[in-house]
């Protein structure tokens, strides 16, 4: 009996450390250095914590629309906001990419995209939010990925924020680059959308045939300096037209246009009919408007116009209206609209083609490139007063 108490005795005296520890640790007793203490490891852990993600945050610059626009842009209506962005993928952001943007690319799109609710189902157009970061076409590395087809050091050109490092988490339209022996801008230009739309919209839309008479409006822009260039490869007869007398000698000076004149100085109509004394084959279309209306009048029969942009539309309230179309059913006249984004299986033939020609020296082209994304509002308004001089891209970031 003696014995068995003394074993019991024990055992409470084993036990009693454990249960006044589960005490304290339950609230039911109180022990000040115990509750200071758990509260320091909370605290170093909270820190730690934070120290980490602080350490995992980088800087970025965004770009954001500040109010929706009406009229034309003014750099008023977009502003510079200092931002952060985590610089780990956490493993749940499944197939995810964190991007480092290099270039931006200055697109007249972007202008539908700035107006109070424009929604075009089934297109990019879709109006950005005010208050939120403008989206765009740009070129960019991969600094991290969860994405099999992306891995870090990748660079890659497609839908980006405008903003120093992009999170996309369906990255899935990206474009891998795989040729970088060019300049990395060039993929938000002629190896990017502006390229493969003035290739399709030239090759696929207007059939041109050798010694075609080619008229192209903003012919010194990022479509228009290249669909000028495709038509002289295959011998056709090009004229151009531009707002100043810089662009209209870049014109016949570098990029091999027969004839080019400032549409702003002389009058249209009079030029067409001086550089076109027998009339157009094919007009690529850039502009629309009162333009498109002259042309339409100077055509060919069984003449084609390519309509792909109408950027002397895109400010003003009232669209100008086009007047003659009745000349398109006397003349046979084919006038089609096209969007580059049905054409992506032709983009690898494109590259091809366009990385051969740049190779050899047949092909030029001029980028008009701003420094800084503090600049990147005055760049993109710009293009809307013809400012640009070539295809406008902003670079924001070296490699
Ligand atoms: N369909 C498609 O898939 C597709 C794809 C890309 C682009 N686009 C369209 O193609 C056109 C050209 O685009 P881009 O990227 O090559 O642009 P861009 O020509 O590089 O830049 C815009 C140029 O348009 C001209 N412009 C501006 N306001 C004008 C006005 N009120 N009237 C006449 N010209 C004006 C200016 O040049 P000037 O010195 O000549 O005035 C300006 O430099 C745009 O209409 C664009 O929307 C369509």
């Amino acid at each position: 009996m003696g014995d068995m108490s003394h074993s019991r005795y024990d055992e409470i005296l084993h036990y009693l450390p454990k249960l006044s520890k589960r005490m304290k640790e339950q609230g039911y007793v109180s022990d000040r250095n115990f509750e200071a203490r758990k509260k320091r490891k909370m605290n170093e852990e909270e820190e730690e914590k934070k120290r980490k993600m602080v350490k995992n945050l980088l800087p970025n610059k965004q770009i954001v629309l500040n109010q929706s626009v009406s009229g034309y842009p003014k750099e008023s209506d977009f502003g510079l906001r200092s931002s952060f962005i985590n610089c780990r993928l956490s493993d749940d952001s499944s197939q995810a990419v964190l991007l480092k943007n290099l270039y931006l690319s200055c697109d007249p799109y972007m202008r539908h995209r700035m107006s109070d609710q424009v929604a075009h189902p089934g297109t990019i157009i879709q109006s950005f939010t005010p208050g939120s970061v403008l989206v765009g076409y740009g070129v960019s590395k991969v600094m991290e990925s969860t994405h099999p087809r992306f891995k870090e050091g990748d660079f890659v050109w497609g839908m980006i924020g405008w903003e120093e490092y992009s999170l996309i988490t369906s990255p899935d339209r990206l474009n891998k680059i795989s040729f970088t022996d060019v300049p990395l801008s060039y993929y938000a230009g002629i190896l990017g959308m502006p390229g493969i739309a003035a290739y399709v919209g030239f090759h696929k839309i207007c059939y041109p045939k050798e010694r075609d008479c080619v008229y192209v409006s903003s012919a010194a822009g990022g479509v228009g300096q290249l669909v000028g260039q495709f038509a002289k490869m295959i011998g056709c007869y090009v004229v151009g037209s531009a707002s100043t007398k810089e662009k209209v000698d870049l014109l016949k000076q570098k990029m091999g246009f027969d004839e080019a004149f400032n549409y702003k100085e002389e009058n249209s109509g009079s030029a067409l009919r001086k550089y076109f004394p027998e009339g157009i084959d094919i007009y690529f279309d850039n502009v629309g408007g009162r333009m498109l209306d002259e042309v339409i009048l100077q055509m060919k029969a069984h003449g084609r116009i390519a309509l792909c942009g109408m950027i002397s539309q895109y400010n003003i309230e009232e669209p100008e209206g086009v007047h003659n179309l009745f000349s398109l059913i006397m003349k046979r006249i084919e006038m089609k609209g096209f969007v580059e984004t049905d054409f992506d299986h032709v983009y690898p033939e494109y590259v091809e083609f366009c990385i051969k020609y740049l190779q050899q020296g047949k092909l030029v082209y001029v980028e008009d490139v701003a420094q800084g994304i503090e600049n990147a509002p005055a760049a993109l308004v710009g293009i809307f007063y013809g400012r640009n001089v070539g295809k406008q891209v902003v670079c924001i970031a070296n490699e």
